[in-house]
C-alpha cells in the first residue's frame, strides 16, 4: 500500500503553485509509489476534513495554470474563525490527519504557512514545506517561486506607465504589493527604470521625494515615476505612531510588544498611505499625480518559465526528501541548489532588504531616489 501524503496550499496564492503541487505529485507516484491527497483551501480544509486524492489525471495540464487547483486561505491553525469565534484548532487538525492515515504533510506557502507549519510539527506531525510568496521574504532561501512572475507583471506595468506619464508631464505613483518587505518595490522599480522607488525598509521623507522630481524638472525631465511598496512609510507617519504608542503604552510592555504594535497601527492605515502621498506630492511639486495601484493583478495568471522551473525543481526536490523521511524541514533555494533547511530556522523570520543591498547601491548609484 502506497503512502499517503497531505498536500495544501495556504496565504496569498501566487503563480507557479500548480506547477510545484505537479512537480511533487508526479515525482512521488512515477518515482517513488507514494499517493498525493490534496486538502482543499489551506489549513481550514485540513480541520474541516475536505481532502481529494491527486491521481495523475488531477496533475495533468496544470503547469501553466495560475492560482493554487487547491484553493487557499489565510486560516491560521491556532486561531481559526469557527461558527462566530476564534479558536485553536490544532489538535482537530492532527486527529485528522492521523484519521486519514497520512504518513506526512506539504504546505506550499510565505511566512505564515512557515510558521503555521512549524506548530504542527511541533504537535508531532511530519511536515515539509516549499518557500512560495511574490513578496520574495522567506527567511533562509534565496528565492521564493511567484516572485519572478510578480517582478515582470509589475516591470511591465512600470513599462506601460512610462509613455502616459511622458506624454502628459506627470508624476504617476505606482503602488506595488508588499507590506512588509520591499524586494518586488525594489526589482520592480529598477528593471522598470522608476525615478525613485520606495520600500518598507527605508522611511521616505516627502520633501527629499519632491526635491528629486523638481530636479528631473529643472534637467528638461517633465514626468516622474515613483515605485512605491505598499508598506513603505514616511518617516513623519513612523515617528508619530511610534511616539503615540511609546507613550501610551504600559511600562512593562517589551520593545518586542511595542514594535508590534507600532506595525499593527502602520498596518492600518497602509492601504491609504499611497493616497496621501500622491497629495502631499502634488501640492509640494505643483506637478499634476496620478496613482496605479496594481494590486492583485501581480497575483494572478501564468507563471513565467523562471517560475515554473523554480517551483519544480523544488517540487522534486521535497518529494525525494519525503521518500527519505527527512521531515521538518522547507526546501530551499541555495545558489543553484535546493536544500532542505530545518523549519525552526524559518518559522517567524522575514528576509528584509538589507538596507547595503548591492540593488540599492545600484539604484542610488543610479541617481534613483529612495526618498533618504
Ligand atoms: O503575501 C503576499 C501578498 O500579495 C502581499 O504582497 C500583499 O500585501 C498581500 O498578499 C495581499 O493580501 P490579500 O490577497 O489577502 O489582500
Amino acid at each position: 500500500m502506497p503512502k499517503l501524503i497531505g498536500i495544501l496550499t495556504s496565504g496569498g496564492d501566487t503563480p507557479g503553485l500548480n506547477a510545484a503541487i505537479r512537480a511533487v505529485g508526479k515525482s512521488m507516484t512515477h518515482k517513488y509509489n507514494m499517493k498525493l491527497i490534496g486538502i482543499h483551501d489551506g489549513f481550514r480544509g485540513l480541520m474541516e476534513n475536505r481532502f481529494t486524492e491527486l491521481d495523475d489525471r488531477c496533475l495533468s495540464g496544470i503547469l501553466t495554470r495560475g492560482g493554487t487547483i487547491l484553493g487557499s486561505s489565510r486560516d491560521k491553525p491556532h486561531k481559526m474563525p469557527v461558527g462566530g469565534k476564534v479558536l485553536d484548532m490544532t489538535d482537530v487538525m492532527v486527529e485528522n490527519y492521523n484519521k486519514n492515515q497520512l504518513s506526512g504533510l506539504i504546505c506550499l506557502g510565505g511566512g505564515g504557512t512557515q510558521k503555521n507549519a512549524y506548530r504542527l510539527a511541533q504537535k508531532g506531525l511530519n511536515v515539509m514545506t516549499l518557500p512560495k510568496t511574490i513578496d520574495n521574504d522567506v527567511a533562509n532561501t534565496d528565492r521564493t517561486f511567484g516572485y519572478d512572475t510578480a517582478l515582470m507583471i509589475a516591470t511591465e506595468a512600470i513599462d506601460r506607465l512610462h509613455s502616459t506619464a511622458h506624454s502628459h508631464h506627470r508624476v504617476i505613483i505606482v503602488e506595488i504589493m508588499g507590506h512588509k518587505v520591499g524586494w518586488l518595490a525594489l526589482g520592480a522599480g529598477v528593471a522598470g527604470g522608476a525615478d525613485v522607488i520606495l520600500i518598507p525598509e527605508l522611511a521616505y521623507d516627502e520633501e527629499i521625494i519632491a526635491e528629486a522630481i523638481l530636479k528631473r524638472r529643472r534637467e528638461g525631465k517633465r514626468f516622474s515615476i515613483v515605485a512605491v511598496a505598499e508598506g513603505a512609510v514616511s518617516k513623519k507617519d513612523y515617528e508619530a505612531i511610534s511616539a503615540d504608542v511609546r507613550s501610551n503604552a504600559p511600562a512593562d510592555l517589551s520593545e518586542y510588544k511595542i514594535g508590534k504594535q507600532i506595525q499593527a497601527r502602520l498596518d492600518l492605515h497602509f492601504k491609504t498611505r499611497t493616497g496621501i502621498l500622491s497629495q502631499r506630492l502634488e501640492s509640494l511639486t505643483r506637478k499634476e499625480t496620478r496613482v496605479t495601484i496594481l494590486g492583485h493583478l501581480q497575483r494572478g495568471g501564468a507563471p513565467t518559465a523562471h517560475d515554473r522551473i523554480l517551483a519544480t525543481s523544488l517540487g522534486t526536490k521535497c518529494a525525494a526528501e519525503v521518500a527519505a523521511g527527512n521531515w521538518g524541514n522547507m526546501i530551499a533555494v541555495k545558489g543553484s541548489d535546493m536544500v532542505p533547511v530545518p523549519l525552526e530556522e524559518v518559522a517567524g523570520i522575514k528576509k528584509f532588504v538589507p538596507t547595503d543591498h548591492p540593488l540599492i547601491i545600484s539604484a542610488q548609484d543610479l541617481g534613483i531616489s529612495l526618498g533618504i
